[in-house]
């Protein structure tokens, strides 16, 4: 193997490695205009309060495919929530699914063992 096919597959390794996690290295703004702004025109109000970990690991469960993006993420969405109990600051409550009404798209779970 000549010198060339020798610096070629090393590349090749290296591109492979840097494929696995598309979202490393991106900051949770990043993150969330990239993926979740889609279906959450503002990530202000998501976290509506919760623990850092209880978001963590619901990002990790549902939506990011590592745990470095999930916790980039939960940061993010801690960090731009709104305050709670401020006066005229509501939450409003998750609405109910009627009967027969069609669930809004959800996206799939991350594929284990990638
Ligand atoms: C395919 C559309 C879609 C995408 C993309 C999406 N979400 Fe969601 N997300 C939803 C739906 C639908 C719900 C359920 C909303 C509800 O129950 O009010 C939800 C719920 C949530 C909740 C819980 C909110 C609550 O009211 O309890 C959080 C937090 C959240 N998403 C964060 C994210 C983050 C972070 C991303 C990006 C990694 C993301 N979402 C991407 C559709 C999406």
């Amino acid at each position: 193997m000549g010198l060339g096919s020798a610096a070629a597959l090393l590349l090749m390794l290296a591109n492979s490695a840097s494929a696995e996690n598309l979202d490393a290295g991106k900051s949770g703004a990043r993150l969330f205009a990239d993926s979740c702004a889609a279906c959450h025109r503002s990530a202000r109000g998501l976290a509506k309060g919760r623990f850092r970990l209880t978001l963590y690991l619901f990002l990790q469960q549902h939506y990011t495919s590592s745990a470095d993006s999930a916790s980039a993420l939960s940061t993010y969405l801690q960090s731009v929530d709104a305050p709670a109990g401020l006066p005229g600051r509501k939450v409003k409550p998750t609405r109910r699914l009627q009967q027969g009404e069609p669930r809004p798209p959800r996206p799939p779970l991350p594929v284990r063992g990638r």
